[in-house]
């Protein structure tokens, strides 16, 4: 079938280029010694995260529970969640995915949290796994010192949780446009996520897991001495925000088919609104660039740009989204694209997964 036989709004997600990009990353890793653990927050779909490990990544990253609970059903993993558990009822789901076997890591940040891990662990009889996030400047969640760090390693070994490690999440780079800025900016984060390897290798607790890295840093990560792995997502479907950061390296994967409604002297309109394409990251453009959704409304979208003159009412075109993570999580399904053609439908069990 040809991709625009199928129905509008709906995701095209061309497997060539997934394979590019998962390819272009391994690439960039080759010699490094330093690995690579995907974020799940990017695909939500074990076809992809499969592919990913079956390229060679050791593992995959999550940022929420529901996301486990998904790769832990496929089979998939081990899994690191690169985010806190926080709260009983989550506490017990961890330990129902671990009372199944599943090989998971959670974050941790506070001793309030590892106080709650080792509640849980003695509720069930279960043995959790935590590394310590540490804050390196981008002021979400993490220890802020390496002391606090080296306090909470010590509490984890002495309540009995398997503690593996650290990791950190660069997320800040991506305020900075200028690359050369950027650069200094990562390798700052890096050095201080080193400050906190060290002081736990002083207090005899050197982390086994130092993760770190989004798809804009996996460049300077991977040549900075002490990462063993990194969490990068994006890369592998990419999006036209990343491009600003990686020029060059991935391929759009990833396109929302729209059909064109009407055409005005200045503007089009398609049938893309705020509940099937997002535009957190600003305003998605057709491949070509030419034209762009330069305002949406819930079910339209708004096209600008000189590509405007060549669009007819019924025609289907393909947005690029600006931010995939969160085009994809409106949707439940991928509409694979090999060779120009529809080969299969993949569900985004991942979707919505935010508890
Ligand atoms: C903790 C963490 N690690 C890694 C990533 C991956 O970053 P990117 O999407 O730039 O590859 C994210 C992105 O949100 C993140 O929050």
């Amino acid at each position: 079938m040809h991709p625009h036989d199928l129905d509008t709004p709906c995701l095209l997600l061309d497997l060539d280029a997934v394979e590019h990009n998962i390819a272009a990353m391994m690439a960039q890793l080759e010699g490094t010694g330093v690995a690579l653990r995907p974020h799940f927050k990017t695909p939500k779909c074990p076809q992809v995260a499969k592919m990913q490990l079956d390229a060679g990544a050791i593992g995959i990253t999550v940022a929420k529970l529901g996301e486990a609970e998904v790769l832990a059903d496929a089979g998939l993993g081990p899994i690191l969640m690169a985010n806190q558990v926080v709260g009983r009822l989550k506490i017990d789901r961890l330990m129902a995915l671990l009372a199944r076997g599943v090989d998971i890591t959670v974050a941790v940040e506070s001793e309030f949290n590892v106080r709650e891990l080792a509640e849980g662990a003695a509720r069930s009889g279960q043995r959790p796994a935590a590394i310590i996030e540490v804050d390196n400047g981008m002021q979400r969640c993490g220890t802020t010192t390496p002391a606090e760090t080296v306090t909470l390693a010590r509490m984890l070994v002495d309540a009995g949780i398997d503690y593996r490690g650290i990791m950190g999440y660069e997320g800040h780079m991506y305020g900075q446009p200028e690359a050369g800025p950027r650069a200094e900016l990562i390798q700052g984060a890096l050095a201080s996520v080193n400050r906190h390897v060290e002081a736990l290798a002083e207090a005899g607790l050197a982390p086994a897991i130092v993760s770190t890295s989004g798809s804009a840093s996996v460049g300077v990560a991977s040549h900075t001495p002490g990462v063993t792995d990194l969490q990068a997502g994006t890369y592998v479907f990419h999006d036209s925000h990343h491009e600003a950061f990686t020029p060059g390296v991935y391929r759009y994967a990833l396109t929302l088919l729209t059909i064109v409604l009407t055409v005005r002297e200045r503007y089009a309109v398609c049938d893309a609104g705020m509940k099937s394409l997002s535009a957190d990251h600003g305003p998605s453009f057709s491949r070509d660039g030419s034209y762009k959704a330069a305002r949406l409304s819930e079910e339209h979208a708004h096209l600008t740009g000189a590509g405007i003159a060549n669009l007819r009412p019924g025609d289907k075109i393909e947005l690029v989204p600006s931010h995939a993570d969160t085009t994809l999580n409106l949707h439940d399904t991928y509409h694979v694209i090999r060779g120009g053609e529809v080969v299969d439908a993949w569900p985004i069990l991942g979707a919505r997964k935010f508890k």
